[in-house]
């Protein structure tokens, strides 16, 4: 009797449940609702789903944040927010307005528990391009390949607002030989997996991911803020800065 009813339970919920790694097709829209899809893991004040979308926020870390040596003492703890699934190969679409106020990064990737990482990354300082990375740590590495599979490339051009970019379209679209990136519907970046070997290993992400959203402070140590154009000057910007997801889009092969 009871190894029926766990095999009966094991049966539902294997029907009520996607497979951990399968893609399912969605369309988030952030409104006022949480999203099933999304989770956040940063506090509440950090973020706010408001009709025109998702807020993340990026605040003023409080007290005197002093700047020397090209970096700030403090750095700002960003909102940031996973998918509630996890996934293998598919295409993934984030409508987002970047902040563009220089020390702030705002992220739109697919991560990985293995440390697998396909990447879309605003830099505030540099408001007409975007970067795109991978990571695929290898057992062979010596460390982190930050620079190595980099790219950084042109955005189509727009009016933006004050403190804010222009709406763009950003995708990434990934099967087991390599990953497009597009802005507004035109492909920009390819990579295929033979072109991601670095110390003869390849270094091309395979494992399920989630997808992460998120706004950060670039102002710590050095290396990463002389990369993001900061560290951010205080004096200078808003006290709470913000990227808007307007919605995210996924497509399965
Ligand atoms: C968010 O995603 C990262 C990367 O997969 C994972 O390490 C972390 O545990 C996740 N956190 C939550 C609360 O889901």
């Amino acid at each position: 009797m009871f190894a029926l009813l766990t095999i009966l339970s094991t049966t539902l919920l294997s029907y009520a449940l996607p497979s951990p790694t399968s893609c399912h097709p969605f369309r988030t829209i952030f409104t006022t609702s949480q999203s099933d899809s999304f989770i956040a893991i940063s506090p509440r004040n950090s973020y706010n789903m408001a009709g025109d979308g998702l807020h993340l926020y990026l605040d003023n870390p409080g007290g005197d944040v002093t700047r020397k040596g090209g970096v700030n003492n403090k750095v700002a703890d960003g909102a940031t927010f996973n998918s509630t699934f996890t996934f293998l190969y598919g295409k993934v679409t984030f409508d987002l307005y970047a902040p563009i106020y220089a020390g702030v990064v705002t992220a739109a990737i697919l991560i990985a528990d293995q440390g697998d990482e396909i990447d879309i990354e605003l830099l505030g300082s540099h408001p007409s391009h975007f970067q795109t990375n991978i990571f695929a740590p290898q057992p062979t590495d010596h460390g982190p390949l930050y620079g190595v599979f980099s790219s950084t490339d042109d955005l189509p051009s727009g009016d933006s607002g004050s403190g804010i970019q222009v709406m763009h379209s950003y995708s990434i679209d990934w099967n087991a030989e390599r990953i497009i990136w597009s802005v507004d519907g035109k492909e920009i970046r390819t990579l295929r997996k033979d072109q991601t070997m670095d110390d003869s290993a390849l270094h091309f992400p395979s494992h399920p991911v989630r997808i992460q959203l998120g706004i950060w402070d670039a102002s710590n140590p050095a290396g990463t803020a002389e990369w993001a154009g900061g560290p951010i000057d205080w004096e200078q910007v808003p006290k709470r800065m913000e990227a808007v997801f307007k919605s995210v889009q996924m497509e399965c092969p």
